[in-house]
């Protein structure tokens, strides 16, 4: 499983004394669905750090995420001539920070909170920061709640999809999925037309956005909206792209969508309902019926059976899989965590 920490509480100041000021959060470690916990001891890096560009590193802690643990508290003590600085609080591990050395996603993804003002009994918004490293040098930065809710938080499959990216932008490597390479790396000149159903807190599309000149439409349900467009606000497209987001509730018909064209359609980790799935594949067609040479990409982790209910769905449309393979998700094996992670991926297009 790729794992997540995660703020139980966000971080807050307690009373200030002359000397220093003390930060407290308490934090877990958990996979996307927050249904398990890291299952083996974990050194957890707390890093207090400048929000403004600079990114100085302030103060920092360390804290043992132990076998069997379900939360940390994380504490900082911070010198009291710092109050005043805008900061976010860093929750990191030692190997998290070499993956994003080597630009790879990392098996532990790490948490920046919402930047706070040290000062007596400040406390950080229920916001966080994840930042993974694209091609390129650039990095996706997104936002995400710190609640329960689907759409406004980040999910496998879409580590799956910006590992994918990754490697589709870095000419040394194979790719299983070529057609779908050839479409995204032919022709850098061209602005692609992507639209991304089902986008959340719009990662996908965003990291896209940066990797190549596209003009992307995020979409979703009213619900995600907010959190979209905070990270359209601070994402950095590439130059030639755009990034617009709007509400697209499938099997609702396409709205003002109806006459426009996409090359590609993004589709990460949508498939896991079984009664949305099939408004998911009507709202697909409609999209293909525009441009019949659309393609549509699908990656999802598989978590139930009741997954292939998307497959028989699509299997029944004008649809059909041209290309498909899996994306190794990081994982670090324990006793309790022996099967490696997929995102598994799959290109469809209009039959012929
Ligand atoms: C598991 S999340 C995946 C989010 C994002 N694509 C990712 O991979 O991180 C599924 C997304 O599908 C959206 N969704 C679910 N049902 C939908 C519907 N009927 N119409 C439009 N979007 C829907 C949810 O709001 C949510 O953002």
């Amino acid at each position: 499983m790729v794992h997540y920490l995660r703020f139980l509480r966000t971080p807050q100041a307690a009373d200030a004394s002359k000397k220093s000021i003390d930060i407290s959060a308490v934090a877990a470690v958990t996979t996307d669905l927050g249904d398990s916990f890291f299952s083996q001891d974990l050194t957890i890096i707390a890093r207090l750090v400048d929000a403004t560009k600079s990114g100085e590193i302030l103060c920092s802690s360390e804290v043992l995420w132990k076998t069997g643990s379900r939360a940390a508290k994380v504490a900082l003590s911070c010198n009291a001539k710092l109050a005043g600085r805008l900061v976010q609080l860093h929750l990191t591990t030692r190997d998290t920070i070499s993956a994003h050395a080597s630009c790879e996603v990392p098996a532990v993804i790490d948490v920046w909170s919402s930047p706070f003002t040290i000062k007596s009994k400040a406390k950080a918004q229920p916001l966080v920061e994840r930042r993974i490293q694209l091609q390129g040098k650039s990095q996706a930065r997104i936002w995400e709640e710190t609640g329960d809710s689907i759409a406004r938080h980040i999910w496998d499959a879409s580590l799956g999809c910006l590992i994918y990216l990754n490697s589709c932008f870095d000419t040394s490597k194979d790719d299983s999925l070529p057609l779908l390479r050839k479409l995204l790396t032919d022709d850098k000149a061209k602005r692609l037309r992507v639209l991304e159903v089902g986008a959340g807190c719009g990662i996908v599309g965003i990291a896209l956005s940066q990797l190549r000149k596209s003009e992307i439409v995020l979409t979703d349900l009213e619900d995600a909206q907010d959190i979209m467009q905070s990270n359209i606000d601070c994402a950095a497209p590439a130059s030639g792209s755009s990034l617009k987001r709007q509400v697209l509730g499938w099997g609702t018909g396409l709205s003002d969508l109806e006459n426009a064209k996409f090359d590609l359609v993004l589709v990460s980790d949508c498939i896991y309902n079984p009664d949305s799935s099939v408004l998911l594949v009507e709202t697909l067609k409609e999209l293909s019926n525009h441009n019949s040479n659309v393609l549509v990409f699908v990656a999802f982790k598989r978590r139930h059976d009741a997954d292939d209910i998307f497959f028989q769905h699509m299997q029944k449309s004008e649809l059909r899989v041209i290309e498909k393979g899996t994306i190794k998700l990081p994982h670090i094996m324990t006793d309790y965590d022996i099967d490696e992670p997929q995102t598994e991926t799959f290109v469809f297009r209009a039959r012929d």
